[in-house]
């Protein structure tokens, strides 16, 4: 059942190919162009929106992260993303041209469940993204936009979240499609980027056996700290939750712009640091920026761990080691730059001895507030 892997988790960092295209399959028509009829809503409401707040827990909110940059950009309707449990109780700021789109696999988080709930209580329109057919969170929503995973088993989550982004772009890339000219072009454009994801993740998934060396070397270590901007800023915070969920290891994830306002002082000699750095073709110089980090970081002593596109030679004097992803456009490098982190963690676990698919204390999925 766990396919010839040893562990459920293993089997599902190997089926993100899938889960990313099988997310899209069926929702693009023979012009190219995204149909999403399945969600029944009526397309003036959509175009009415004109303010998201994405809910969601845990690697699920880092999702709503990195779909809050790819939708602002591409539609400049304003986005938000808070944490489910925060959302509901804060008194939020919710008309009837709010979208509320909820982010679960489960479709059973309590807290994500309450969070949607109370959002339609206030008029909002809620748009569950969910992994799990006939659950409650997409039966308690407006609409659903299934992403198509499969089963997700090990308790830490993997190609759902993948699945997760990969349904809040086409969310994104539908409603710029809606607003028509230049962001339909945009969109276009962007589109037929995201259909070459999974052959580009295959191909990492190839090239993951340095990732797993480090990762065993690294079997003692107390703390790990991991960087990103833009969209690479949640993918280091997921980084750092999948270590701290499989390995037991104190991990913190930060903006890699936040380091001089103090996480640098925690830097000290042999003081591990993975960098999740911006494709050279960012705009406004954020790879350069990146780089600098790197540069500063190196010159107190860090181990760099340095996650960049191929080609991109700016990182090679400063870093320790350097894992390779496959370029793409800036906004869909999350699809890719995450899977080395999730690698690490689970041979990391797995060097640890732990139980990679069941670790202590948690649940799959979180049925009380
Ligand atoms: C992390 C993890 C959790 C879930 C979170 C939300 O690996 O699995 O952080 O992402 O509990 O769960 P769902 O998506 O089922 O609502």
């Amino acid at each position: 059942e766990k396919g010839g892997y040893s562990t459920y988790m293993e089997k599902e960092i190997n089926e993100q190919p899938q889960a990313v295209g099988d997310t899209l399959l069926g929702r693009t028509d023979e012009q190219g162009r995204l149909t999403l009829d399945e969600l029944r809503i009526d397309e003036d409401k959509l175009r009415q929106v004109d303010r998201i707040t994405i809910v969601a827990c845990g690697t699920a909110a880092y999702a709503g992260m990195v779909a809050k940059y790819a939708i602002e950009h591409w539609t400049r309707i304003p986005v938000e993303v808070s944490l489910a449990h925060e959302f509901r109780y804060c008194d939020p700021i919710v008309s009837d041209r709010t979208l509320v789109v909820s982010i679960s696999q489960s479709g059973e988080t309590m807290d994500t469940l309450m969070a949607v709930k109370h959002a339609r209580e206030l008029g909002a329109l809620t748009i569950s993204v969910c992994n799990t057919h006939g659950s409650t969170i997409p039966r308690e929503s407006d609409a659903v936009l299934y992403t198509h995973a499969g089963p997700e088993i090990a308790v830490a989550s993997t190609k759902a979240f993948l699945a997760q982004i990969t349904a809040c772009y086409v969310l994104g890339l539908y409603l710029a499609q809606l607003r028509g000219g230049s962001y339909a072009d945009d969109a276009q454009q962007v589109l037929t980027e995201l259909h070459d994801i999974p052959g580009k993740i295959t191909e990492l998934l190839d090239g993951m056996e340095r990732v797993r060396e480090i990762a065993r070397f690294m079997a003692d270590t107390r703390s790990v700290l991991f960087l990103g901007r833009n969209v690479g800023y949640p993918v280091a915070m997921e980084g750092a939750l999948k270590l701290k969920e499989l390995a037991y290891i104190h991990a913190e994830g930060f903006a890699a712009g936040e380091l001089k306002h103090g996480p640098i002082a925690l830097i000290e000699p042999g003081q591990p640091v993975f960098i999740v750095v911006p494709g050279p073709s960012t705009p406004h110089g954020l790879h350069g920026k990146v780089v600098s980090n790197i540069q500063e970081i190196r010159a107190r002593g860090a181990r760099t761990l340095v996650i960049a596109e191929h080609g991109d030679t700016a990182v090679e004097p400063f870093a320790d080691e350097i894992i390779r992803v496959p370029s793409t456009s800036p906004m869909l490098a999350p699809l890719l730059t995450v899977v080395p982190l999730q690698v690490f963690a689970l041979e990391l676990s797995s060097a640890k001895g732990l139980d990679v698919d069941q670790p202590r204390n948690l649940a799959k999925s979180v049925t009380v507030e």
